[in-house]
């Protein structure tokens, strides 16, 4: 049977939001731009979607602007907010999805500077540097996601704030792994823009947002009609968002419960591993999401090693990403400093709402097992 580890990547639609949306993939398939009464229904659904999800974040639903995802919402908050700036010089952390960086890249070839603010050996962002960097340059917006998808350190969002205070620079935060995880609080946190997505919180895939103050002047990516307060046009995928919305209500109601049993599962995980000879944990000394484990064996390759979990049915992620046919080391761990060649060994695992701890129990197994065989194999080779 199929073990999955990998609840960072995505997760499994939950039956309950399979069920909410069902009805609007069938006879509820109304345009909700048109008047009449189909229209109207899919319009509501919208609507109570919008509520739901600002539910999650303590967001007002008028700052909701639906998306296909947290990329397309981190798209919207620097290519759109960029647009409506005068000030010339954006700020991203070391460790930012590429749905952040991409777009930073686009707005430097576009005559931006670029800062990168670094991160310390556990993955944090001192908030103590940008207010340096504030004072230094025309720092017009800042993007510094909640919690990294790969450790899952978070960052300390309202401090860093804080030092934007007098600039009046923006601050955006990815929040797509954060959400549903951590209590978020869009308002008190004084972050200006937001990203989630709806398939890392048991929603479907092509569902996000982006959570704007209204204040905020943002160029829409997407043109051609008004929906979305003309920030976002095209129909709107109504099951999607409706799935979307049900995933924000059921995240908000069982955040406490997951959460708690997450950190259980987790540090279970964790007293497993640390009995283990060659185990390295990353992040281990910070707050962290509750469900995310990234770790190194040393002298085991990580891609390899996911390689061998997937034979035995198991689903892990390493830390490496593909990049033109090569694979590269992470970029979060070698701005934490850590060793490439270590940072080659990472794996990462992700729990979600379905393990046990039997399943911890047979991902050590398997560990065990398969650390042994690669490692044996590594001395072979090396030794020739
Ligand atoms: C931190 C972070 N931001 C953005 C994204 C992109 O979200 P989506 O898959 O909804 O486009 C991901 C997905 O892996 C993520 O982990």
């Amino acid at each position: 049977m199929e073990l999955y580890l990998d609840h960072n990547a995505t997760t499994p639609l939950d039956e309950r939001v399979l069920d909410t949306m069902l009805p609007y993939l069938g006879k509820l398939y109304g345009n909700p731009s048109s008047r009449h009464s189909q229209g109207r229904l899919a319009r509501s659904a919208i609507d109570q979607a919008r509520e739901q999800v600002a539910a999650l974040v303590n967001a007002h639903p008028g700052q909701v602007i639906f998306t296909s995802g947290g990329t397309e919402a981190n798209n919207l908050a620097l290519k759109g907010g960029a647009a409506g700036m005068d000030a010339t010089t954006l700020a991203i952390s070391a460790v930012e999805h590429p749905s952040v960086v991409a777009p930073a890249r686009r707005l430097v070839a576009a005559g931006w500077s670029l800062l990168e603010l670094g991160v310390d050996s556990e993955g944090r962002v001192d908030p103590l540097e940008l207010g340096l960097r504030v004072t230094q340059s025309d720092l017009g917006l800042v993007s510094v996601m909640w919690a990294n998808n790969e450790t899952g350190t978070v960052q300390d969002i309202s401090a860093l704030k804080v030092q934007l205070e007098e600039s009046g620079a923006i601050l955006h935060s990815d929040a797509v792994q954060a959400a549903g995880k951590l209590p978020i609080d869009f308002k008190a946190s004084g972050v200006d823009m937001m990203s989630l997505s709806s398939h890392k919180i048991y929603g479907p895939k092509g569902a996000g947002a982006l959570i704007a103050e209204r204040a905020i002047t943002l160029e829409p990516q997407l043109e051609g009609g008004g929906q979305e307060r003309g920030l976002r046009a095209g129909t709107e995928s109504v099951a999607t968002i409706v799935g979307f919305g049900r995933a924000a209500e059921l995240a908000l109601s069982e955040l406490e419960q997951n959460r708690q049993q997450l950190l259980e599962l987790r540090s279970y995980l964790e007293s497993r591993l640390d009995a283990l000879p060659g185990v390295r944990r990353f992040a281990a000394n910070t707050e962290r999401l509750p469900n995310t484990l990234f770790m190194a064996l040393e002298g085991v390759d990580g891609e390899m090693l996911l390689m061998q979990m997937d034979r035995h049915n198991i689903a892990i992620s390493s830390g490496s990403a593909c990049s033109s046919g090569k694979t590269e080391p992470s970029h979060v761990l070698l701005a934490m400093g850590v060793d490439p060649q270590l940072a080659r060994s990472a794996i990462r695992v992700s729990l979600g709402r379905g393990n046990r701890r039997r399943d911890i129990d047979r991902f050590c197994e398997v560990l065990v097992g398969l650390t042994g065989e690669m490692s044996r194999t590594h001395a072979v080779i090396a030794n020739g």
